[in-house]
C-alpha cells in the first residue's frame, strides 16, 4: 500500500517531547500541600456548620433579620409577607433543607470549587506538577461528573437567590415599620453584595454575556458587559470563599441575636 502523501496545506502537529525519566513523584520542594489542606479544613467546617444550621430549624429570624439559610421565608416564623409561607407555623422538615438545594447545587458545580475539591479531596491532581493519586482518572467525560455541566442552569437560580437576599437586606432597614440601621443590617447588606459578586463573576455568566458570537466587536453592548464581568471573573476565587464564609457568619450572627445570646445594636429614626 503506498504511503499517504503529506498535504502541504495541513500544518504538521508538533511531536511532544518525551517525558524525562524522573523517579520521584514530584520535584516540587515548596509546601504545595498547604492549599489542599486548608481547602479541606474550610469545606469540612462549612459542611458541618451548614448541617447544624439547616437542621436546627429555629432561631433563624429576629425581626427584621432573616438567615440566608432560611431565605426565602417559608414559614410563619418570619414577618415577611412577600413570599408564600407554604409550611404555616409548623414545618415537617427544616425549610433550609429545601432551600439549600439550589445554592448548594450552584456551588458544588462551580468551576472554581470543582478545581478546589478535585485537588484537595480526590488529589486529581493535588497541585500543579504533582501527579494524580489515581491513575485511571477520566476527568469530567463520564457519568456522574459529566453532570457538572448543569452549572450553567443553576446560575439562573443563583440570580433569583441573589435577588431574594437583596430583598432581605432591604427589609433589614425596617424596624417595626420605621427606618433604622443595625449591625445585622450591615451583615445582611454585605452578604447580599458578596452573593452578587460571586454570581456575576461566574464563568457561565461571563460566557452567557460574551460567548456564542462569531465576532464580539459586532455586539458592542455585550462586549462592554463581558469586559466588566471579566474583571470580576478574575477575582472569582476570592468571591467564592468570601461569600461562603460570610453566609456562615450571617447565619451565626442572626442565631446569636434570635436565641438571646447577643443584643443587636441598632439605631431607629
Ligand atoms: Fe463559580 Fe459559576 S464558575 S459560580
Amino acid at each position: 500500500r503506498p504511503a499517504p502523501t503529506a498535504d502541504p496545506a495541513v500544518t504538521p502537529r508538533p511531536v511532544p517531547a518525551p517525558r524525562a525519566a524522573v523517579g520521584a513523584r514530584t520535584l516540587r520542594k515548596d509546601n504545595w500541600w498547604v492549599e489542599p489542606l486548608v481547602t479541606v479544613v474550610v469545606l469540612v467546617g462549612f459542611v458541618a456548620y451548614g448541617m447544624w444550621a439547616a437542621l436546627r430549624n429555629g432561631n433563624y429570624f429576629h425581626d427584621p433579620y432573616l438567615s440566608p439559610f432560611y431565605s426565602p421565608c417559608l414559614t410563619d416564623n418570619c414577618l415577611d409577607n412577600a413570599t408564600p409561607h407554604i409550611f404555616g407555623d409548623i414545618s415537617p422538615v427544616s425549610p433550609a433543607l429545601i432551600i439549600l438545594v439550589f445554592p448548594l447545587g450552584f456551588r458544588l458545580t462551580c468551576y472554581y470549587y470543582r478545581k478546589a475539591y478535585y485537588r484537595s479531596f480526590w488529589w486529581a491532581p493535588p497541585a500543579c506538577a504533582v501527579p494524580d493519586f489515581r491513575r485511571g482518572y477520566q476527568g469530567e467525560t463520564r457519568f456522574p461528573l459529566i453532570l457538572q455541566n448543569i452549572h450553567r442552569y443553576f446560575w439562573y437560580f443563583a440570580i433569583i437567590f441573589a435577588g431574594l437576599l437583596t430583598y432581605d437586606a432591604v427589609l433589614a432597614f425596617i424596624y417595626d415599620g420605621h427606618f433604622g440601621i443595625g449591625v445585622g443590617t450591615g451583615v445582611l447588606v454585605v452578604n447580599a453584595a458578596l452573593i452578587w459578586l460571586y454570581s456575576l463573576s461566574c464563568h457561565s455568566c461571563r460566557h452567557l454575556c460574551g460567548g456564542g458570537l462569531k465576532r464580539l466587536s459586532a455586539a458592542p453592548l455585550r462586549r462592554r458587559v463581558w469586559a466588566r464581568l471579566s474583571v470580576l471573573n478574575r477575582h472569582h476565587m476570592f468571591f467564592a470563599w468570601a461569600s461562603l464564609l460570610w453566609i456562615m457568619a450571617t447565619d451565626f450572627y442572626i442565631w446569636l441575636v434570635a436565641s438571646g445570646h447577643l443584643t443587636d445594636a441598632h439605631w431607629i429614626a
